[in-house]
């Protein structure tokens, strides 16, 4: 069992090191929040969606919601200096009487690896491309051979098995160092080299792509395209795309120096990652419109029209390298955030090196990918409930566990801890500190609450 040595009082300090400077964390969690979920997933789920109407309910969700859940898992974390499940176990005890709150720090374990298990999928794809950039394949590319192309490669079951595990072991690889020598380096360069290749690919869609008709879908509502599954949706991504809900946050909250300003930190964060997916949307509809593509194509959105794109390019075949390079580089990031609450975990509770933890945790995600990996090929007819395995899992995982999660985490943070622990770790009682407890305390819980229901057919329509 861990011993406290702070006798149950803040400061506490953490048992893995703290981060360089307030730089390094903050490059930490962006580099935890931008990846797939902005470039991968937003723009496929918004045009399964409908577009405009998404969008809108996703930004409130990523204000009213993630920002206010992102900023009590911060605090939390710092507060514990523990794993997620050490953490609430302690201020469980320290602010609630309770050990049990560490079933919530459970959840961030089990949703770490199985949200892992099918992001290095996914990420595997975006190695598999950086590999066909360099060799050219898309020089020249129709809209059907790209097509072709993609569904070959998922179809391809080894294949991807072999990216997935490729993926998975770089990142056990940089999660085996620890915090001081692996996380800080990984992000330093990735967000703004992102960022730069973005904004030239912005470039070709205003100039070769249906620009206006992307922004009209983008961002005109419509709300009869969207049901309350649509709304449900728009919550999950906006908990995937902050990696809140979970305890990712939280666990690299527990390296946060002390006079670090956590609502600081947050909102850099949030308006970095809501402007990233929104700049992929920017991207990829106006080509969608030139194409004749079809925006609810679903999780081949991306991989079918950015390579489109580069294809009809001079020197494309660089730039898609490229760009497949930095979006794995934007998954590495995101995936080590991903397994480190079960890591810093089994280290704290088993006394295991991070090496031995971060191999059995590895291990056990790679496995379970599997699901995914066959989801595209062998299993694409297996389906149930929401679709194949991997619809399943990312249903169960985004819509589901995080905004589940997200819900205890503000009602915790709202309404367990006294005022007095709160407001000390968000830099005293001010106009800021008053309304992120309001948000904490009825909006977040309701609306999550709310959405729910609403989902699930148990509150009426008014008509
Ligand atoms: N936010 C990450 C992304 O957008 C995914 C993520 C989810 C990371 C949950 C950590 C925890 O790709």
């Amino acid at each position: 069992m861990l011993t406290d040595e702070a006798g149950g009082k803040s400061p506490r300090t953490s048992l893995h090191g703290l981060w360089s400077s307030k730089m390094a964390f903050v490059l930490a969690v962006t580099g935890s929040a931008v990846g797939l979920g902005n470039i991968w997933k937003f723009p496929y789920i918004a045009g399964q969606n409908g577009g405009g109407a998404f969008v809108l309910v996703y930004l409130l969700c990523v204000f009213l919601i993630g920002m206010p859940v992102m900023m009590s898992e911060i605090l939390l974390g710092r507060r514990g200096r523990r794993n997620p499940v050490g953490t609430m176990e302690l201020l469980g005890e320290e602010e609630g009487g309770s050990r049990n709150w560490r079933w919530l720090g459970g959840i961030a374990v089990v949703g770490g690896v199985l949200i892992l298990s099918y992001y290095s999928v996914i990420a595997g794809w975006t190695l598999g491309y950086v590999y066909k950039s360099a060799l050219g394949e898309f020089n020249g590319a129709t809209a059907e051979s790209v097509n072709a192309i993609f569904g070959g490669f998922i179809g391809d079951w080894r294949m991807v098995a072999l990216v997935h595990t490729l993926f998975m072991g770089i990142t056990v690889a940089v999660v085996a160092r620890g915090v001081e020598r692996g996380l800080e380096q990984a992000v330093r360069f990735m967000v703004p080299a992102l960022l730069v290749l973005m904004l030239a690919l912005l470039g070709y869609s205003i100039n070769s792509g249906h620009f206006a008709e992307g922004v009209a879908f983008l961002f005109a509502p419509n709300f009869d395209q969207l049901g309350w599954d649509g709304v449900l949706a728009a919550l999950g991504q906006a908990f995937f795309t902050l990696s809140v809900g979970m305890g990712a946050v939280m666990a690299y909250g527990a390296y946060l120096p002390q006079e670090t300003s956590i609502p600081g930190t947050a909102a850099i964060v949030v308006v970095a990652d809501t402007a990233i997916a929104l700049l992929a949307g920017l991207i990829i509809f106006p080509i969608v419109f030139a194409n004749g593509l079809n925006p609810a194509e679903g999780p081949g959105l991306v991989f079918q029209t950015l390579p489109h794109a580069f294809g009809q390019m001079t020197g494309g075949a660089l730039f898609a390298c490229i760009f497949f390079v930095l979006l794995s580089l934007a998954a590495w990031t995101s995936a080590i955030s991903m397994m480190e609450p079960s890591v810093a975990w089994v280290v704290e509770r088993f006394g295991r090196t991070r090496a031995q933890a971060a191999t059995m945790i590895g291990s056990i995600i790679w496995i379970v990918g599997f699901g995914t990996v066959l989801s595209f090929n062998v299993l694409s007819d297996f389906k149930f409930y929401k679709g194949t395995i991997f619809d399943n899992v990312d249903h169960l995982t985004s819509n589901i566990m995080l905004p589940v999660g997200g819900f205890f985490i503000v009602v915790f943070a709202g309404w367990v801890m006294c005022r007095n622990s709160s407001s000390e770790e968000l830099g005293g009682a001010g106009t800021i500190y008053s309304i992120w407890h309001f948000l904490a305390r009825f909006v977040v819980p309701v609306a999550i609450l709310f959405v729910f229901l609403k989902a699930v057919g148990l509150i009426p329509e008014l008509s």
